[in-house]
């Protein structure tokens, strides 16, 4: 592969190489036969269960275990310790908007190079927790003898995660998004970062969030980074964005606010610190490590060409405008709740000819279902699932059931607001929102004929995660809207 210069300027590009090591340094300045090689054999991230199936002691799970064990030795004073690593999470971590990707992007590849470090282990890569094909948390972190064993967690060896949060059809849905914004979550509404109050969507709302309430415990607060699957996780959802980029051709964000956003909260194997603008982050996974498919369980194959080189490169780099544009919109503003067991059921007028247009409005035209201004719910050991036309919906309906949408779930640390202040953050629980892409569930119903009447229903029906009761815990919002978005 060759790569050209002309994607940063050369301040940008100084400012940067800490990140891509010296082959590729040399490679960028004038390109060398070894480099190229050295970007070929890069370091590929793998299945962690696979591994662990095929060999309890594959090199990878006993680096990271030896990792783990040598990161608990630093003092916690040290931010590579694994104390040290936990609180860059607690006090900075980005959530709730289109940041969030390229924020953990560059704390994994940081993490990665200090378990490389710490173990003289060069050749290791972070396995990912695939849990479309392993909803269950992968066996190596049961071992209660392993520096990979972490307690409490809120589930057991052989609990598994819903096929609403991590199941192929939810999943595909997810994939399949061509809007940044969509897929992402969308642009951060103020300066301040971490205030989105409608932004979260796709990857982030479903099985992101969901796999953090799912796995309970530490991993349900901003300490997740305390329980050593968080990276795993992490990794999942990173190779999931590389896919979802590289492989199926869907452009990222080329709002300039996101590409020229800085990530400086990490340091480097040695504690330094780094700065990485989120431009850069598009191109770690065709310069600095790869990955082994983390597809999906029969997913369909994707019709994308494949792109490699200069041509790849230079589509990473362009990314696409990526602003969502809403209208004609069908909303209720007034204040709503759902309860586990007391699902909620909203009826919004619509006009069905601007519904079903926009059925027909191509690739660039989605129906999108906003629950806005929903207040952070205290107690989150629930995810919702959302219904349309189908107010008898309950917690036993199937997701299989053809008005079945989509779901949401939640990751928030009220505790941990008082570090968050200092990056600008209020501490009190924010106002949030979630963009659901009703879609193709839509297209079903009209499909059927049932999409004619003026009335659009709504039902949000609130399912306890595995072996948490969630008794009284519930969602209030105050705005409800199905709207034509275009992009
Ligand atoms: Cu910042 Cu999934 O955590």
């Amino acid at each position: 592969m060759e790569l050209d210069l002309g994607f940063f300027s050369r301040r940008d590009f100084l400012k940067n190489l800490a990140v891509f090591g010296t082959a590729n340094v040399a490679l960028w300045a004038g390109g060398c036969e070894s480099c190229n090689q050295q970007i070929q054999n890069r370091p590929t991230r793998k299945n962690i269960q696979e591994l662990w199936d095929n060999n309890h002691s594959d090199p990878v799970i006993t680096t990271y275990k030896n990792a783990v064990t040598a990161m608990k030795a630093l003092p916690s004073s040290d931010p590579r310790s694994w104390q040290g690593q936990m609180e860059i999470h607690l006090n900075k971590c980005i959530h709730r908007n289109w940041l969030w990707l390229p924020w953990h992007r560059v704390y994994l590849v940081y993490f990665e190079r200090i378990c490389r470090k710490l173990t003289g282990d060069d050749s290791f890569a972070l396995p990912y927790w695939n849990w479309n094909t392993h909803p269950a948390v992968p066996d190596p972190f049961w071992d209660t003898s392993s520096p990979l064993f972490h307690s409490p967690r809120g589930v057991t060896q052989t609990d598994q995660a819903d096929p609403s949060i991590v199941g192929t059809s939810v999943l595909q849905n997810i994939l399949n998004e061509t809007s940044f914004n969509l897929f992402a979550s969308g642009p951060p509404p103020t300066s301040d970062l971490h205030a989105g109050p409608d932004a979260t969507s796709g990857l982030e709302a479903t099985p992101h969030n969901g796999i953090h309430g799912f796995v309970g415990g530490d991993m349900a607060s901003f300490s997740s980074p305390l329980d050593p699957v968080f990276y795993t996780h992490h990794c999942m959802c990173d190779c999931m964005w590389a896919h979802w980029n590289i492989d199926l051709n869907n452009a990222n964000t080329n709002d300039p606010a996101w590409a020229n956003f800085a990530i400086n909260d990490f340091v480097d194997e040695s504690g330094n610190p780094v700065s990485v603008n989120a431009a850069v982050t598009v191109l770690f996974p065709i310069l600095t490590y790869q990955y082994e498919p983390c597809s999906l369980a029969q997913e369909q194959a994707p019709k994308a060409p494949k792109l490699t080189g200069k041509e790849l490169e230079a589509f990473l780099k362009a990314g696409a405008p990526s602003k969502l544009e809403f209208g004609p919109r069908f909303e209720v503003r007034q204040s709503i709740s759902a309860e586990v067991g007391k699902p909620s059921t909203t009826a919004l007028t619509v006009d069905p000819g601007a519904l079903m247009s926009a059925l027909q409005g191509g690739p660039h035209t989605r129906l999108v279902l906003t629950v806005g201004d929903a207040q952070m719910p205290p107690k989150r050991d629930f995810f919702v699932r959302v219904f349309l036309n189908k107010p008898d919906a309950t917690g036993d309906t199937p997701i299989e059931d053809p008005h079945f949408a989509g779901s949401f779930a939640f990751f928030f640390d009220e505790s941990a607001m008082k570090g968050h202040e200092a990056a600008g953050e209020t501490s009190a629980a924010p106002l949030t929102g979630f963009l659901v892409d009703v879609t193709s569930t839509l297209q079903k119903l009209n499909q059927a004929g049932s999409l004619s009447s003026n009335q659009a229903q709504v039902t949000l029906v609130p399912v306890p995660q595995v072996r948490r009761e969630a008794a009284g815990e519930g969602l209030t919002f105050g705005r409800l809207e199905l709207a034509v978005a275009r992009f």
